[in-house]
This record gives C-alpha cells, sequence and structure tokens, in this order.
C-alpha cells in the first residue's frame, strides 16, 4: 500500500486529489505512473516474483489507481473494474440463489436491466422502492435480505437518500450496503464515511472526466470483504486495462477543481432554468424546496451539475425540439465530462427500464437531462435559452 493511503485522514482534498496512489516509478523514478502494457512478468523461478504474476491479477498501473481510489473515498480497499456495470456485477456476484436486495426505485437503467434481466434468473430477488424515505426499506427486510443498493443523487431524478439512515438499518440488520456514488463523485460524498460498507462508481463519469473511457471502481474498508471482490474480480476478468487506468488516475488528480466548477455551474443553470416561462419543474437538489435538501446539504460538500427539468408543453415532439437544437450541450448518453451533455433518459440511458416502471416512478417521457460541464456558465445558459425558445 502506498504511504498515502496512510495518511489519508490528514491530508485535506486537493493534496488528497493530486498525490493519492502516486509513487515515484521505483524502477526510473518518473512522477508520472507508467502505463504498464504488459499480460505478464518474468518470474526468475517458479514463484519468484515480484508481486506480479499475470495482469488479470495485477497490474502496477491498475495497483496505484487503486490505491489511488481508496485513498479519495476514504476506504482501505479499492478494485477496479472495466466498466461501472462490471463493478456492480461483482457486488451482485457475492451472492447466493435465494438472496434478497432491495435497490433503490430511481437509478441508472443499466444497473436495473443488470438486476432483472440478468440476475433475476440466477435466483436472486430484487426489491424496488423509494429510498427518499429510509423507512420504506424496513417493511421489505426479511431473513434471506443480503444487500441494500442505493444510488444518491439518483440518476436522472436526483433523488436523495440518507445515507446514515440507511446504513443504520442496513447495520441492525447485518446486510451489505453499497452506495453508487457517481453522480456526486468522492469530491461531494463519501458512503464509507456515512456507514456504508461499499462505494461504487462508474469511473466513466467524473473520476475520469474527459469522456475517453470506460470503467468502474468499488471502494471498501472490510479487508475480507476486499479478498472476495478481488476473487471475482480476477476469475470473471473484468478488468480495466493500463491504458485506461492511467486516464482515470490522471482524471482524479483535477477532480476537486472540476466538480468545483461543475458545482458552480451547476447552480446558475439550475436557477435559469426554474425561472424560464416555458420550463415546468427542474430537479435539482440544491434548491432549499427540494424534498432531499437537508440531506444533501448534511452528506454532500456540493450539489454538483446533474439535474433533470420539464417542459410547460410536454409533448414529446417539444422535448425533442430541444435536445436536438442544443450548440453546446451535445446529445449523448453519459455524464460527468468537462463538456455539457444533453439527455433523454426515457430512450436514451433508461430505455431498458419497461416505461409503465419509469413512469410511476415519475420518470416521464418528455423529461430533459443536463450533465453540466466546466464551460462558461453564460455561454452555457445562451445555449439553453436559444434552443428551449
Ligand atoms: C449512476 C450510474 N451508475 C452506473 C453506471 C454504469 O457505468 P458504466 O457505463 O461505466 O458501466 C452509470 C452509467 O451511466 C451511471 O450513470
Amino acid at each position: 500500500m502506498c504511504i498515502f493511503a496512510t495518511m489519508n485522514t490528514k491530508m485535506k482534498v486537493a493534496t488528497k486529489f493530486i498525490h493519492a496512489g502516486m509513487e515515484p516509478d521505483p524502477s526510473t523514478g518518473a512522477i508520472m505512473t507508467p502505463i504498464y502494457q504488459t499480460s505478464t512478468y518474468v518470474q526468475s523461478a517458479p514463484g519468484n516474483h515480484k508481486g506480479f504474476e499475470y495482469a488479470r491479477s495485477q497490474n502496477p498501473t491498475r495497483k496505484a489507481l487503486e490505491d489511488a481510489l481508496a485513498v479519495i473515498e476514504n476506504g482501505k480497499y479499492a478494485l477496479a473494474f472495466s466498466s461501472g456495470v462490471a463493478a456492480t456485477d461483482a457486488v451482485i456476484k457475492l451472492l447466493e440463489p435465494g438472496d434478497e436486495v432491495i435497490a433503490a426505485n430511481d437509478m441508472y437503467g443499466g444497473t436495473y436491466r443488470l438486476f432483472t434481466k440478468v440476475f433475476e434468473k440466477f435466483g436472486i430477488k430484487f426489491h424496488y422502492v423509494d429510498m427518499q424515505n429510509a423507512s420504506n426499506i424496513e417493511a421489505l427486510i426479511n431473513q434471506n435480505t443480503k444487500l441494500i443498493w442505493t444510488e444518491t443523487p439518483t440518476n436522472p431524478l436526483i433523488n436523495v437518500t440518507d445515507i446514515a439512515a440507511v446504513a443504520a438499518i442496513s447495520k441492525a440488520h447485518k446486510t451489505l450496503l453499497c452506495v453508487d456514488n457517481t453522480f456526486a463523485s468522492p469530491y461531494l460524498q463519501n458512503p464509507l464515511d456515512l456507514g456504508a460498507d461499499l462505494a461504487m462508481h462508474s469511473s466513466t463519469k467524473y473520476l475520469g472526466g474527459h469522456s475517453d473511457v470506460i470503467q468502474g471502481a468499488l471502494v471498501m474498508n472490510d479487508a475480507e470483504l476486499r479478498e472476495k471482490l478481488y476473487f471475482l474480480q480476477k476469475s470473471c476478468g473484468a478488468v480495466p486495462g493500463p491504458m485506461d487506468c492511467f486516464l482515470v488516475l490522471r482524471g482524479i488528480k483535477t477532480l476537486h477543481v472540476r466538480m468545483q466548477r461543475h458545482c458552480e455551474n451547476g447552480e446558475k443553470i439550475a436557477h435559469f432554468l426554474r425561472k424560464h416561462p416555458a420550463v415546468e419543474k427542474v430537479f435539482w437538489c440544491g434548491f432549499q424546496d427540494h424534498p432531499g435538501y437537508d440531506v444533501a446539504k448534511k452528506q454532500m460538500r456540493g450539489f454538483g451539475g446533474m439535474m433533470s427539468f420539464t417542459l410547460k408543453d410536454e409533448r414529446i415532439e417539444n422535448a425533442t425540439r430541444v435536445l436536438s437544437s442544443t450548440k453546446l450541450f451535445s446529445l449523448a448518453e453519459s455524464l460527468g465530462g468537462v463538456e455539457s451533455l444533453i439527455n433523454h433518459p426515457a430512450s436514451m440511458t433508461h430505455a431498458s427500464i419497461p416505461r409503465e416502471e419509469r413512469i410511476k416512478n415519475g420518470l416521464t417521457d418528455s423529461l430533459i437531462r443536463l450533465s453540466v460541464g466546466i464551460e462558461d456558465a453564460e455561454d452555457l445558459i445562451e445555449d439553453l435559452n436559444s434552443a428551449i425558445g
């Protein structure tokens, strides 16, 4: 483990994000961790090696990234995966047929798809509840409940879950709690500090930050849990390549600066949208009248740059017109990059959720989601203003 991993409670965030996991390369002194583009490592005699045997099991670039991820999430251990979905997949593979999971009813569509279309047929039962009220969870807990899965703020409705309250329920019933921390990033929120067992990330988003990599991560404190997940990581093989690990390591170094600007721009755009006469509702957890505002204020260091909105004229053609008219906001899936993106959850990121289920939980056909980037806020507002009309 790198020296910074042992110092993680003392360092301030800006220092942590720049130095986390970084040691000068032992062979050359290179300040940036090299991209160890290798599949295997030479042994001088069978079993006599330098801690690296085969790159699915260990890679020095990945190790530096995993050390960094642990530091920035205030955890002891981290594991990097080839995508966010692969990280989620590993967590569910901890379970046995007959086990039950209580999951949030508003979350990334791909997580819902993995649960319903892949794991249900292996005998794992999933219950979906509104986790804005933590007590909803308690009613569903029974002796088979092994995992509580939540996402906060949620994708795309920006609902907020009280992590500490859910962690108390989880501990009382001896279940695992995994929090998808993708929307907040470790700069805004640290689920392990609030009692979660696992913090999960789609590192594709804010951690990478430049829309050039697909990757996932799990961070935890428990050594036994780390061993089980490491076994799944190497046995199932969804590991990221060294180039991608390098890109996420580099992204982490500027996370705090980018997040500060995402938050500033997010606030300006949320308020602009709220005042716009053609806009019906803006979903952003920094509004004082947002139902999760108090919890968000308590557990987050800022409100982030993710938001969704609906138009007063809620015909789908009208939403499509806005989605196709922005010039700076690119119409694309994903989020968390330096550039602003606009997205139509119903047909894009959340298309895998049946329409009836989506609508029941408030995800309407005309909902528009924004990932506010770090461009100049005035330009972004002008772009939205001309697209909304
Ligand atoms: C909140 C959230 N969790 C998980 C994922 C899945 O991550 P990936 O696309 O890296 O597999 C996404 C992707 O959009 C997401 O938004």
